[in-house]
């Protein structure tokens, strides 16, 4: 792979260890993939924050790079951590939260801004066209897909060392002979609700291998179905983007497989996503990828006046500055007893040990892997649902 000269004194070392190793963790990345060179990027969002998912031997390497006074090129953002420290902090106790804050801490002494979010794309706007190196499957997906931007789905490690660099290998998605779509889509049933949208991109995802879709049949998605199509086609395979097209924008594409999706497929894969033999969640969750501050409006003139019953959880997630934003919206929801939890991802924190052995959720991801990361059965439903069944009569 070809360096700069600035790039090479990077390598040998002339700029410290740390980026020494930011770069050689570039530069294998960039050969593995035949990348010929590195391209600046104009942001950077990490993965791998939850204490839950990385665990203590990784901290080593962060406190490494901070010590060694790694700092970040480029806006450079954070995925959710395992708990809040204002609830399931106090749920979790002393050593988790401890551990979790020790993680927060070595980012931020690399520069890192605190957004706690899969969704960094409501905080900073992203230009079209514009080089990322994110590492959050439903952000990549959405970022490709929805902003215009390009980035490939970086590992946790890889994003780390594209923010000190402030620069990724030439490979995969970030050329545009890669971004040809492959599959032509047609969705036949009009989708209804975002659940639907989520059962799309979950069925898409385990049969397109990495082959990136026109899909047909779109038409009225809002930007929050998008974001649920593009999280479960992203967390039950490897596409990293999609489009929406009509029959002209299809016509001159070199096409490997053509696919008719009906009501009957949608409605099998959302089966599929439950797994749950009872209708009574312990917990019910929204905001997997973290709500919007339209989707939590909603579910504050959703939940109106009505108390959450006391044999259930629940808990709408989003960012700590959507949050900020949506005040009025946050107060009505906690009158409500639910819990708006800032900064968390619920895949990755640790709700098997409040109990939770069933969740309610309109996520498609949060169902694909509560089975596995959450050792809960799931249940699928749109947030009227979800909050029918959270809420008294
Ligand atoms: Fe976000 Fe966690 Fe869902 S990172 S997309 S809330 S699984």
């Amino acid at each position: 792979m070809y360096l700069t000269k600035e790039e090479e004194r990077t390598y040998d070392g002339e700029h410290g260890w740390a980026n020494q190793k930011s770069m050689e963790i570039l530069v294998r990345l960039g050969e593995l993939f035949q990348a010929k060179r590195l391209i600046p990027i104009s942001s950077a969002h990490v993965s791998g924050v939850s204490y839950k998912t990385i665990g203590d031997a990784p901290i080593e390497y962060l406190e490494a790079l901070a010590n060694d006074h790694a700092q970040v090129k480029v806006n450079a953002t954070l995925n959710p951590q395992s708990l809040d420290h204002e609830y399931l902090g106090k749920k979790y106790g002393a050593r988790l939260r401890d551990k979790q804050l020790i993680i927060l801490r070595q980012f931020e002494r690399m520069g890192f801004t605190q957004t706690l979010t899969c969704t960094p794309y409501y905080l900073e706007k992203q230009k079209r066209n514009a080089h990322l190196a994110w590492a959050e499957s439903s952000a990549v997906v959405y970022s490709n897909s929805v902003l215009g931007a390009w980035t490939n789905r970086e590992g946790g490690p890889s994003a780390l060392a594209a923010a000190i660099i402030g620069k990724t290998p030439d490979y995969g998605i970030h050329k545009a002979e890669n971004r040809q779509p492959k599959v032509l889509v047609k969705v036949v049933k009009r989708l209804q609700d975002e659940t639907e949208f989520g059962a799309l991109g979950a069925h898409l995802g385990r049969i397109l291998g990495d082959r990136i879709p026109t899909i047909r049949g779109l038409d009225g998605a809002t930007k929050d179905d998008l974001k649920q199509l593009g999280a479960a086609l992203a967390s039950t395979g490897m596409v990293n983007m999609f489009y929406r097209g009509n029959e002209s924008h299809s016509k001159n594409l070199d096409i490997e497989e053509r696919i008719v999706l009906g009501a009957e497929d949608i409605k099998k894969t959302a089966q599929e996503l439950c797994t749950a033999s009872t209708e009574k969640p312990d917990l019910v969750i929204i905001g997997c990828p973290h709500c919007s501050l339209n989707e939590i409006k909603q579910v504050a003139n959703l939940i109106g006046e009505k108390k959450v019953k006391t044999e259930t959880e629940l808990w709408v997630c989003t960012s700590p500055c959507v949050k900020q934003r949506a005040k009025k919206y946050v107060k009505k929801i906690e009158r409500s007893g639910g819990h708006v939890l800032e900064g968390v991802c619920t895949v990755v924190s640790w709700t098997e040990r409040l109990g939770v052995k069933t969740i309610m959720t309109n996520s498609a991801k949060t169902a694909h892997y509560a089975p596995t990361l959450s050792k809960a059965d799931a249940i699928i439903a749109t947030k009227e649902k979800c909050l029918q069944t959270a809420l008294r009569r």
